[in-house]
């Protein structure tokens, strides 16, 4: 059976991650041999390959260890000194870009999670998994989704849902996971959230829709477990300096709040001369790419050129 997530991935077991806006992405960075590139969230590599293919160098950026070995295996064979695969938070990459001495001429990132992340039940992406109510993409950062259901008060739970799932049910949500969490009965695995979530949505007559109940939940954890608002912002804050004079900086976003911040990230930038957006509005996938790719429905790009 295929479950499609908010933000992300189509899961159907199949572990395969298609790349959203190819063809948008790689008009936006204005692709130029021998021009070097970052991608600064590399996943199965869809945007650096591209990248590679139309002729530029790059800088293949994950926090995911998994996914620099899987394009020092896939990748590197084919493509050599062109590519460079950096294990890091994106929200540093300025600076490491900035000590490199690289000529920045366009800077890629696709937020989110990777599909092979999203199914695995490690941790605790899928709707089915078993395992800790865990979240982490990097195991050393400290809160997992449990600790914050644990620890929250309803209010902030709600916030943390409606904020960053934009979660219409959040206040309904937080209070029942308060009530359980009183009689000792908190979900404390992924299915059993999962589970949880869709009886709330149950008891108030809603009733099959095509996206699992618990999508926006899950996903609202998973961005405040991973700080992924801050390492956005961060990450593209940081990078803008080292971009060449007309290099390009284009975000691809799934998430109402992420493409806000990006929105007013880039708009400030305007306004103090530092540079010009591509076009005002988001570019968006076509109709040809929602119907072949759910995981692109939510998908917003936005492009800003330095001058
Ligand atoms: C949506 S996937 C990217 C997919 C990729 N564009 C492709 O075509 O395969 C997002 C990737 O970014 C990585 N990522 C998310 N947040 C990150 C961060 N703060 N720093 C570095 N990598 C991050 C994830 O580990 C994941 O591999």
């Amino acid at each position: 059976m295929t479950e499609e997530r908010e933000d992300g991935a189509e899961t159907d077991g199949r572990d395969v991650h298609r790349p959203v806006m190819i063809p948008q992405v790689l008009e936006a960075l204005n692709v130029q041999p021998d021009c070097w590139y970052v991608d600064a969230t590399l996943g199965q590599g869809g945007h650096s390959r591209a990248i590679l293919e139309a002729g530029g160098s790059v800088v293949a950026i994950d926090r995911d260890p998994k996914a620099i070995e899987k394009a020092r295996e896939d990748l590197l064979p084919l493509y050599g000194d062109r590519l460079l695969l950096v294990g890091m938070n994106h929200a540093g990459m300025g600076e490491f870009l900035a000590g490199t001495g690289l000529v920045v001429s366009g800077v890629v990132l696709d937020s989110g999670w990777s599909m092979p992340q999203a199914s695995e039940g490690g941790a605790g992406l899928s709707f089915e998994g078993e395992g800790a109510l865990d979240m982490r993409m990097d195991p050393l950062l400290r809160t997992t989704a449990l600790d914050l259901l644990e620890n929250s008060s309803p209010e902030e739970m709600a916030a943390i849902f409606s904020n960053y799932g934009d979660e219409p049910l959040a206040m309904g949500i937080a209070r029942a996971l308060a009530q359980a969490r009183s009689r000792g009965r908190l979900p404390r695995t992924p299915k059993e959230l999962a589970a949880f979530v869709s009886g709330v949505y149950y008891r108030k007559g809603y009733r099959r829709s095509r996206r699992h109940p618990a999508t926006r939940v899950f996903m609202a954890l998973r961005i405040v477990v991973n700080g992924e608002i801050d390492s956005l912002v961060n990450g593209v804050s940081g990078v803008r300096p080292v971009l060449v004079s007309g290099g390009r900086l284009a975000v691809l976003t799934f998430h109402s709040r992420e493409d806000r911040e990006i929105k007013h990230l880039f708009r400030s930038w305007v306004r103090e001369g530092w540079g010009r957006l591509l076009q005002s509005k988001p570019v968006l996938p076509g109709k040809a790419e929602i119907q072949e790719n759910p995981r692109s429905r939510s998908a917003k790009l936005r492009v800003y050129i330095a001058t």
